[in-house]
C-alpha cells in the first residue's frame, strides 16, 4: 500500500464521536497506509460503533490515562493487535467545569485538568516505549495555543501550557532513542470537548474575523492532516515543535 504512512503502526487515543480530531487522524492515517489501533475512554461500545465508520476495521483498547493499571498493561494489550508502534497520537483533554473559572477554580479541578490533559502525554508515551524500543517513532499531541490568555479557557489554558512544556521535555529525553515528540496547535473545532468549554462561541468568533486563510469550525481535516504529517517520515529532524494549524490566527496582531 502506498501513502505517507505506508507500513506504519499507529496508536490513536481520543476517539469518542466522528467529530473527534482523533477520528479524522485515524481515517487519514488508514488512507495513507497505516495500521491503526484505537484506545477508548469509558464508552467502549459507542467508540466501537464510531470506529466501524473508518475506512478499515480498527481494534479499540480501553484506556483511561489516569488509571495506572490501564497504563501498565497497555503495551501488552496493544501487542495483541500489532507487533510494535511507529507512532502514538495523544488527543485527550478534560477539565471539570470549575477549571473554566480562573479565580474560582480549586486545586481538585485544576489537578484533574493537568493530569488528564498534560501529564498524560508523559504517561501515555512511557507506557508505549516498549513498543517503540529500538526503532524510534513519532508522538504527536494536540494543543490550543497556550502562549496567550484566552477568554473562558482559564485553567485548561494552563494545562495546555503544561502539555506544551511536557512535549519539549519528552523530545529532550527521547531523542536519543529516535523518538520525536511534536504538537499541532489547532484552531477551534466543534467537538464534544469544545461543547464543554463555556464561551466557545466567543473564541470561534475570533477565527471568523482573523484567520487570513480562513477557518471552518466543523472541518477537523486540516488539523488531522497536520498530525498525520508529523507522524510521517517528512519531519525526520523536527522534535519539540508546535505546528500551528489554525488558519494563521496565531501570527496576526489584531
Ligand atoms: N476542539 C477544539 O477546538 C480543539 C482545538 C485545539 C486542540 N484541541 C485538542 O484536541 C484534542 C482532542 O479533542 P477533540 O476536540 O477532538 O474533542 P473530543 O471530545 O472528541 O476528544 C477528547 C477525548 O479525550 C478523551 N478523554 C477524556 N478524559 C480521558 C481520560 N481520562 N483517559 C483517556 N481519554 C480521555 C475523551 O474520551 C475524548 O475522546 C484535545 O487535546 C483538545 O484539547 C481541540
Amino acid at each position: 500500500m502506498s501513502g505517507v504512512l505506508a507500513g506504519k503502526r499507529i496508536l490513536v487515543t481520543g476517539v469518542v464521536t466522528d467529530a473527534s480530531i482523533a477520528f479524522h487522524v485515524a481515517r487519514i492515517a488508514q488512507e495513507e497506509g497505516a495500521e491503526v489501533v484505537l484506545t477508548g475512554f469509558g464508552r467502549l461500545s459507542l467508540i466501537e460503533r464510531i470506529a466501524a465508520r473508518l475506512p478499515k476495521p480498527a481494534p479499540v483498547i480501553e484506556l483511561d490515562v489516569t488509571d495506572q493499571a490501564h497504563l501498565d498493561t497497555l503495551a501488552e494489550r496493544v501487542r495483541e493487535h500489532v507487533d510494535g508502534l511507529d507512532g502514538v497520537v495523544h488527543s485527550v483533554a478534560y477539565g471539570p467545569q470549575g477549571a473554566f473559572s480562573f479565580l474560582d477554580g480549586d486545586w481538585a479541578d485544576v489537578s484533574t485538568a493537568v493530569q488528564v490533559s498534560a501529564y498524560s502525554l508523559k504517561s501515555l508515551t512511557t507506557a508505549c516505549l516498549p513498543l517503540m524500543e529500538g526503532r524510534g517513532g513519532s508522538v504527536v499531541g494536540l494543543t490550543f495555543d497556550a502562549t496567550v490568555a484566552w477568554p473562558h479557557y482559564d485553567w485548561m489554558g494552563v494545562a495546555k501550557a503544561a502539555l506544551e512544556s511536557t512535549s519539549r521535555y519528552l523530545a529532550r529525553d527521547l531523542g536519543d532513542r529516535g523518538i520525536r515528540c511534536n504538537l499541532v496547535a489547532a484552531g477551534p473545532l466543534r467537538s464534544m470537548a469544545a461543547k464543554s468549554i463555556p464561551g466557545f462561541q466567543e473564541l470561534a468568533e475570533v477565527w471568523r474575523h482573523r484567520a487570513p486563510i480562513g477557518w471552518d469550525l466543523v472541518d477537523p481535516d486540516p488539523a488531522a492532516r497536520g498530525v498525520v504529517a508529523l507522524l510521517s517520515d517528512f519531519f525526520p529532524r523536527t522534535t519539540g515543535e508546535i505546528v500551528h494549524v489554525d488558519g494563521g490566527v496565531h501570527m496576526t496582531g489584531a
